[in-house]
């Protein structure tokens, strides 16, 4: 790893917004139990930072997905890696992502699990770049929106590095 990204969001903004969004999703689901879908690997970092701001009783759950594609690039083609341990009937759930690009991963959750009966089926996503959207996916919780840049750190990665960075970068001259 020669090359350090350029920040785009800083650990505290990072910090401030998922504190945001806990309140948010904690005042909708006031009351109520809630299943939390971390979508893997990507939103493992996120995932683990969001529901330590969530004020509920909660179930953790994994989901594994892998899309075909390059480095940085679709087809839209996913693959599912890992499933989850329980059934979802009469729960509420969040499927909780990473980043939403073409959105054909999310798309592809929702209809995988809406067959699993959930009373109520909800998406959240650190980050959208709703530039680049190939489908109608609705994100009822989003972290911040971005443009059509190629973002790492967070959780987030370019070949697999850079997962571990705390903060969200734009990895400039790389090979992609
Ligand atoms: P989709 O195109 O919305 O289906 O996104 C598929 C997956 O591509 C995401 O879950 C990420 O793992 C990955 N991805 C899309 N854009 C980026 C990015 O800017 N940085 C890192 N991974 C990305």
């Amino acid at each position: 790893m020669d090359q350090l990204p350029r920040v785009l969001f800083s650990e505290l903004k990072i910090k401030q917004r998922v504190q945001e969004l806990g309140a948010t999703i904690g005042f909708d689901y006031k009351g109520k139990e809630l299943t939390v879908i971390s979508v893997l690997k990507g939103s493992f970092i996120f995932f683990a930072d969001l529901i330590r701001q969530l004020d509920l009783p909660i179930s953790c759950e994994f989901m594994g997905v892998s899309s075909y594609g390059n480095k940085t690039t679709s087809t839209g083609e996913v693959k599912l890696t890992l499933d989850l341990t329980e059934p979802l009937n009469g729960k509420h759930v969040i499927i909780v992502e990473d980043i939403v690009d073409t959105g054909l991963t999310m798309q592809y959750l929702i209809n995988n699990l809406q067959t699993r009966k959930p009373a109520t089926l909800k998406t959240c996503a650190l980050l959208v770049k709703p530039d680049c959207l190939k489908c109608d996916v609705h994100i009822d919780y989003i972290g911040f929106n971005l443009g059509k840049e190629f973002v790492v750190g967070y959780g987030l990665d370019y070949a697999g590095l850079y997962r571990h960075l705390p903060y969200i970068g734009i990895l400039e001259n790389a090979d992609y």
